[in-house]
């Protein structure tokens, strides 16, 4: 039988997670990690087999960690990379890089299609998501694999992405993306989310890092492509954006409190489903940084604005 994991041709025999332990949720994405206790002190080989896992399988799950709180949520995110704060929203006081996600709360409810931080260059590797409060229905969290996407663009799509480079901003359209948003969200995305604005142009092809594969870097904070006038360019979004979200790209979770999703930041977007009215939920993120993006061609992502808002213009 062909072996579907890439990575454990190089895994020596004594490993210590049992591939009976490592539970896949689809053949492109996701598998749940049993029986491993996170935390900060973990032997450096059982973290270098966690990050094996996390590259191959793009996001794994673990349940059952509810000793976790915030300061030993970020003890084991540190042992995967440097930890950084939001680049506009910040940290949760007492810590260095937790975003909480509380759906109270503006800005809450991540419910559009997106990597992560992708309007500064060096956007974020991997994140790493408690569960803190979760509704008794809806709130799945949707991850898609976006170098499975790129495989399955037909060769002339492949090339024509390969060329294209896109502008991400935090100062995107946010109401075109948000069929829900309350008063609430609107005030914190112009007065916090984007305090601060950001353009960046990455390809549209990126190489991974580590594993040397083409994923597709796209997502809400997509603005516009380079050189392509915008109307055009929502239709190549529209199309390119239809295969990362293509549903035998993608894996659902349904959160439990205690369960930790890690995700590689640089080969999956996701969606908080928001599908739980009004009941509470609340999930908070360690975000470990990540390198500027290269694209196939070599030419790396670029900033070309960062700036203080421009406040009291009338509306
Ligand atoms: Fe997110």
């Amino acid at each position: 039988m062909a072996s579907v994991h890439s990575v454990s041709s190089s895994t020596p025999p004594s490993r210590s997670i049992p591939s009976s332990d490592v539970v896949r949720l689809s053949a492109r994405i996701g598998a749940e990690i049993r029986n491993v206790r996170l935390s900060g002190d973990l032997p450096n080989d059982l973290v270098k087999e966690i990050n094996d896992l996390l590259l191959q399988h793009r996001v794994v799950f673990f349940r059952g960690q509810d000793h976790l709180d915030d300061a030993g949520q970020e003890r084991f995110a540190k042992r995967l990379g440097d930890l950084v704060p939001h680049p506009t929203v910040g940290a949760i006081k007492g810590t260095a890089s937790i975003l909480e996600l509380d759906s109270a709360r503006g800005g809450g409810r991540a419910d559009s299609w997106h990597t992560d931080v992708t309007f500064v260059d060096a956007y974020p590797r991997a994140a790493v998501l408690r569960g803190v409060v979760i509704p008794e229905f809806g709130g799945d969290t949707i991850w898609s694999n976006t170098a499975a996407a790129y495989q399955d663009l037909p060769a002339p799509l492949q090339r024509l992405a390969d060329e294209l480079w896109a502008v991400h901003s935090n100062a995107y359209d946010y109401a075109a993306t948000r069929s829900r948003a309350t008063d609430a969200d609107r005030k914190h995305f112009d007065e916090v989310f984007t305090g601060t604005v950001y353009e960046t142009e990455h390809p549209v092809v990126r190489v991974h890092p580590e594993t040397g594969e083409r994923t597709l870097l796209l997502g809400h904070f997509v603005q516009r492509f380079a050189g392509i006038r915008k109307a055009d360019g929502q239709k190549l979004f529209d199309l390119f954006q239809s295969y990362i979200t293509a549903p035998e790209n993608t894996v659902r979770w349904r959160w439990k409190t205690g369960d930790i999703a890690i995700w590689d930041n640089r080969a999956t977007q996701h969606i908080a489903v928001n599908d739980y009215g009004d009941q509470h939920r609340i999930v908070r993120r360690a975000t470990i940084d990540g390198d500027v993006p290269v694209g196939v061609d070599g030419r790396t992502s670029v900033t070309r604005v960062k700036a203080p808002k421009a406040v009291g213009r009338a509306a």
